[in-house]
């Protein structure tokens, strides 16, 4: 087994958070990715306290017995406080608050006894949720699937956050596969924090017609806009767009923002939001096989052990 930070503080078999996806990750999937050994993450955009209570609430039954969390959206809390209030009488252990001025919320949830997360872009934004004081920090790079922003690659922006924080880190975007959770757990980070992956799981409440469209995506097939959003009508602050499958919508109006904030046209499709990790993804599966797979990480680190103690022995 892999032990880390993760997966002593929470109790896991594999270093894996299942990401908070609003719309895709209800209790019924986080809840399922717990049991399996990972971290469930319920994600929730807006919406009445009592669905988030519905949800957390079926994560927890659905983990039995095993740590789960959820996800909340910080611009959205504004007016939305409730929303907390839930998360706080709930048991779940991890919070992660992204995307949005979330500082104020942190003490509140710390003082409750949870562990609170936030997913950072750039190494600006890791040392700002150092000062706020979080638990854990996501380094979330540009290819990942979502909002978020598109700055630096996971890569390159998971060095960077390593050697600037001294809180654990997890690595987010464009990791699907076993091969990826070792790169980032060889790199240093306490675990993966995935997404795309999860969003064609049996337990996922994505679309039907989006799950097939994210299962047949080659690794080139996302883009990066904010014209999804002003399709939609929903005002993300500017700084986050989303990446989702490639749409004939995206195609036409982006470059073009303004002119359609000016003079909007109606979305005739909806967004597949997926990052790059979608070519990675060929079929539907449990949540509990894509943990199984992930946690296929401990063969590449054991070859890896293996070849650097044959190496010293001569
Ligand atoms: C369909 C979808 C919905 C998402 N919704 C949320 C959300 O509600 N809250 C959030 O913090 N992140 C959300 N994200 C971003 C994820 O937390 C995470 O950053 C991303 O999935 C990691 O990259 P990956 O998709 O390559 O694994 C979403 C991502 C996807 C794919």
């Amino acid at each position: 087994m892999i032990h880390t930070w993760l997966t002593n503080t929470f109790g896991l078999a594999v270093p894996v958070v299942s990401a908070p996806m609003a719309g895709v990750s209800g209790g019924a999937l986080a809840g399922a990715v717990s049991a399996a050994g990972g971290l469930g993450l319920v994600g929730f955009a807006a919406g009445r306290p009592e669905q988030l209570h519905a949800e957390l609430e079926t994560a927890r039954t659905t983990a039995a017995g095993k740590a789960y969390g959820v996800g909340l959206l910080a611009w959205l809390l504004p007016g939305n406080e409730a929303l907390l209030d839930v998360v706080v009488e709930s048991d779940a252990a991890l919070i992660s608050l992204s995307f949005g001025p979330y500082a104020p919320y942190v003490e509140q949830l710390q003082a409750a006894g949870k562990l609170v997360a936030t997913q950072v872009g750039t190494v600006d934004d890791a040392r700002a949720a150092l000062a706020i004081g979080v638990d854990l920090i996501v380094a979330r790079g540009g290819e990942g699937g979502g909002h978020g922003r598109n700055d630096v690659a996971t890569l390159p922006l998971l060095q960077a956050v390593l050697d600037a924080v001294d809180v654990p880190v997890l690595a987010a975007g464009g990791i699907g596969t076993g091969r990826g959770l070792a790169a980032v757990l060889a790199a240093g980070a306490a675990g993966a924090w995935v997404g795309t992956a999860f969003t064609v799981a049996t337990e996922a409440t994505t679309a039907a017609e989006a799950k097939r469209a994210i299962t047949a995506a080659g690794l080139t097939d996302t883009t990066y806009t904010t014209v999804l959003d002003i399709g939609r009508g929903i005002p993300w602050p500017s700084e986050y767009g989303g990446r989702a499958l490639r749409h004939p919508y995206a195609e036409k109006w982006h470059g073009r923002e303004d002119e359609l904030r000016a003079d909007p046209e109606p979305m005739d499709q909806p967004a597949v939001w997926a990052g790059q990790a979608a070519g990675l993804v060929t079929a539907p599966r449990s949540a509990a096989d894509i943990v199984r797979e992930l946690a296929t990480a401990e063969t590449y680190l054991d070859a890896i052990a293996e070849r650097m103690s044959r190496g010293t022995g001569g």
